[in-house]
């Protein structure tokens, strides 16, 4: 079966390898005359770029770079899009890349079309500014499988005056349409590919586990783990297969599918970290994820049941799910503990007290405070 198709879940989304040429015409659909594509600074050098610019290049299209993103971008990053986004008076935007590129995007066109601060659209103050209406059309292209933010209406941002990466929610930010083109990932390095895929399963993984009723999120997240299982070495070991590719860049997209249930205590630890060390979101959410299932245990014994069932595992459930995730961990070489990473014991504490104060934090299935939070990390150590 080909890995190809035209969903409408959670918005449009064309699937397959080659579907990037079908950006001009998508551009011509929404009315993006003169669209600015947001990407970060790594992939606009890229020849990967220069192909999404040749597939916008159709009469009555003119297109423009806007490339100022850092890894983990910031809100001064967000400003400078938008005062690019005047200068070439765009009206729309192309989000183009990994979570950085795709959460940048996003928050650009946001702002662009709403003006004043973007921190009035940051949890826990959004509410009042979730009225307000978002008037900048968003096509997605994700050139990662991981973070799934081409498909949902959140992005996350750093707030240079911490620093500490605030989520920003509005419904305007879910984009009109995917191109979900599993070619644009096979030039990602392994590290990369291994890093992103664990973000993918961390977000099934921590919406399997949040203790709310949500079969649908559900049946998607151990779905989404199982593919994640099966493929994500094979993409890992062979960059050019584009089974392994597809299969992983639809895992990315179940994921995030569900963590509209929502998240838990792996994302906010790794937000925290992310914000004070600059690490990789998805590989720092790889090396905490047995230690927060660990501390969730009492918790989510149903959820590993189900979990286990899915992908076949005998014996105790919990304990085969965490054999089956320190298997697949080591099968792509994921570092083992937070100190393998680089993270300092005289760092556990203010990154405890930051990881608190995380919108993910509250969702988490046995209720966390910064001690322990700590406690994770030391366990992690
Ligand atoms: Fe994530």
């Amino acid at each position: 079966m080909p890995l190809r198709g035209d969903w409408l879940f959670p918005t449009e989304i064309r699937f397959g390898a080659g579907r990037i040429e079908e950006l001009g015409a998508l551009c011509l659909r929404f009315g993006m005359k003169r669209p600015l594509i947001v990407t970060d600074r790594g992939l606009a050098a890229t020849t990967l770029a220069e192909r999404v610019l040749t597939a916008a290049d159709v009469p009555g299209v003119a297109s423009r770079f806007f490339a100022g993103l850092q890894e983990n971008p910031t809100g001064g990053n967000v400003e400078d899009g938008v005062a690019a986004f005047r200068a070439w008076d765009a009206d729309g935007v192309i989000a183009l890349g990994g979570g950085s590129g795709l959460d940048g995007g996003k928050t650009i066109a946001l702002l662009a079309g709403c003006g004043g601060s973007l921190w009035r659209f940051a949890w826990p103050d959004h509410e009042t500014a979730q009225a307000e209406r978002a008037r900048v059309p968003i096509i997605a292209i994700p050139t990662t499988a991981g973070t799934g933010a081409e498909v949902e209406p959140s992005a996350i941002v750093t707030d240079e005056r911490g620093p500490v990466k605030r989520a920003v929610l509005h419904p305007g930010m879910l984009p009109k349409a995917v191109i979900a083109d599993p070619s644009l990932t096979v030039s990602m390095p392994r590290g990369l590919t291994a890093a992103t895929g664990m973000d993918a399963l961390s977000h099934s993984l921590e919406a399997l586990c949040v203790q709310s009723f949500h079969p649908m999120a559900d049946a998607i997240a151990a779905s989404g783990i199982a593919m994640i299982g099966r493929w994500l070495p094979v993409a890992v070991a062979e960059p050019q297969n584009l089974t392994a590719r597809g299969y992983m860049m639809a895992a990315a997209i179940m994921g995030a599918t569900a963590f509209g249930k929502g998240l838990g205590a792996m994302h906010a630890l790794s937000h925290a970290i992310g914000a004070l060390k600059g690490y990789h979101h998805g590989l720092t959410n790889a090396v905490l994820m047995p230690f927060v299932l660990a501390y969730n245990r009492p918790a989510i014994e149903s959820a590993m049941a189900e979990l286990a069932a899915t992908l076949r595992l005998e014996g105790d459930p919990f304990v085969a799910v965490q054999g089956w995730i320190l298997d697949l961990r080591r099968r792509i070489e994921i570092p083992a503990t937070v100190t393998a990473l680089g993270l300092a014991r005289a760092e556990f504490g203010r990154v405890a007290d930051l990881a608190a104060t995380d919108i993910c934090a509250g969702m988490n299935p046995v209720p966390v405070d910064a001690g322990s939070l700590r406690s994770i990390l030391d366990a992690a150590a």
